[in-house]
């Protein structure tokens, strides 16, 4: 598969990992990398310039591939620069962005070999970005998992209005999982997916407690909801009694003070390490209704070559049957 995505981060298929919080370590990076896509490493829950260091040094080790390193970076959170300095020191070849304006990122890495992908939810962010320099943006529709856009735009929309919008490549993200999802995001004009739920579901990320890999394998797609929406901040994660709790005091006026506890990192890890869902939470999107097994990295990404080119195959008798008629 050839993209101008696959170009510029020298990779073989054009299959970015998501940036996943408390999840997304050198393990499951290395092997989205070395099956031909690009893998992820999140600094935000790495924290320390240290384990950042370390855990750019792990992947390594695994794989000899490019990745990247997530910056999920908040509007008064300065601590992602000290994060960056180590990126710049540890050659990392590429970097996604999301959260904030990505401006204070981009000023200190120019002339800095990195390449940039941002992670966007809509038409006026993905102009900034290209106008910022990035090499790529990412389009999350509303189906995604973790933080979304505020305007609930679906993948399908999204995705062409931004590919109508920029001249760099686009890649589409929310609710795609198999090679179908990877078919129809290059019909809509993607050059790329990422993907961030599917890969909860996968033999190498080994921190996500067995419950919420099984949450994830038997949820359908109505098994999600979204929290953090009366605080601007929209996620989707699993429906529970923990999240229709959170919604309920949302919708009785509770303020960000009064979430606070709930909706922590803290709280996210109670569930996703622990497996304790009176305690805590899960991101997940609605892909979780077409997830039915737990493969290998590598085993994910036949499944969907195979399952893609079948589509197109599919499709090309379509059109072709109509041209004929
Ligand atoms: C558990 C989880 C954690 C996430 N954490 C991050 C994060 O730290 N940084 C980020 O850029 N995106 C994060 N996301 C969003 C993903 O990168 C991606 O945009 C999203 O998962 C795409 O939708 P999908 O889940 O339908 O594939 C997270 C998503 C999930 C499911």
């Amino acid at each position: 598969m050839k993209t101008r995505v696959t170009e510029i981060f020298g990779i073989e298929y054009p299959i970015v990992q998501g940036g996943l919080a408390y999840l997304a370590y050198a393990e499951l990076a290395a092997a989205v990398s070395n099956a031909g896509g690009l893998g992820q490493i999140t600094a935000a829950t790495l924290r320390t310039p240290e384990k950042l260091r370390d855990e750019i040094r792990k992947v390594r080790t695994l794989t000899n591939k490019p990745f990247a390193v997530n910056f999920a970076i908040a509007r008064h959170d300065g601590q992602y620069k000290e994060l960056l300095e180590i990126i710049i020191e540890e050659k990392v070849p590429a970097i996604s962005i999301t959260g904030a304006n990505p401006q204070p990122v981009f000023k200190r890495i120019k002339g800095e070999n990195i390449r940039t992908l941002v992670l966007v939810a809509g038409v006026r962010q993905a102009k900034k970005a290209e106008q910022l320099g990035a090499d790529a943006v990412m389009v999350v529709g509303q189906e995604g998992g973790g933080h979304l856009g505020r305007d609930d735009i679906g993948t399908i929309v999204l995705t062409p209005r931004v590919v109508d919008s920029v001249s760099i490549p686009v890649l589409a993200s929310g609710g795609i999982g198999d090679g179908r999802g990877l078919l129809a995001a290059l019909a809509l004009g993607a050059e790329g997916i990422e993907m961030g739920t599917r890969f909860i579901a996968t033999k190498e990320c080994i921190h996500a407690n067995e419950k919420y890999k099984q949450a994830i394998l038997h949820g359908k797609e109505t098994d999600t909801v979204i929290i953090k929406r009366t605080l601007g901040a929209p996620g989707r994660a699993l429906k529970s009694g923990y999240t229709l709790d959170i919604i309920e005091r949302e919708l009785e006026g509770a303020t960000y003070e009064d979430l606070q506890n709930l909706i922590s990192g803290k709280a996210n890890c109670k569930y996703i390490y622990d497996g304790d869902e009176s305690a805590g939470f899960g991101w997940a999107g609605q892909i979780i209704g077409l997830i039915d097994n737990i493969p290998t990295v590598q085993e994910l990404f036949n499944e969907m070559i195979l399952t893609a080119d079948k589509g197109l195959s599919r499709i090309e008798n379509i059109i072709g049957e109509r041209a004929h008629n």
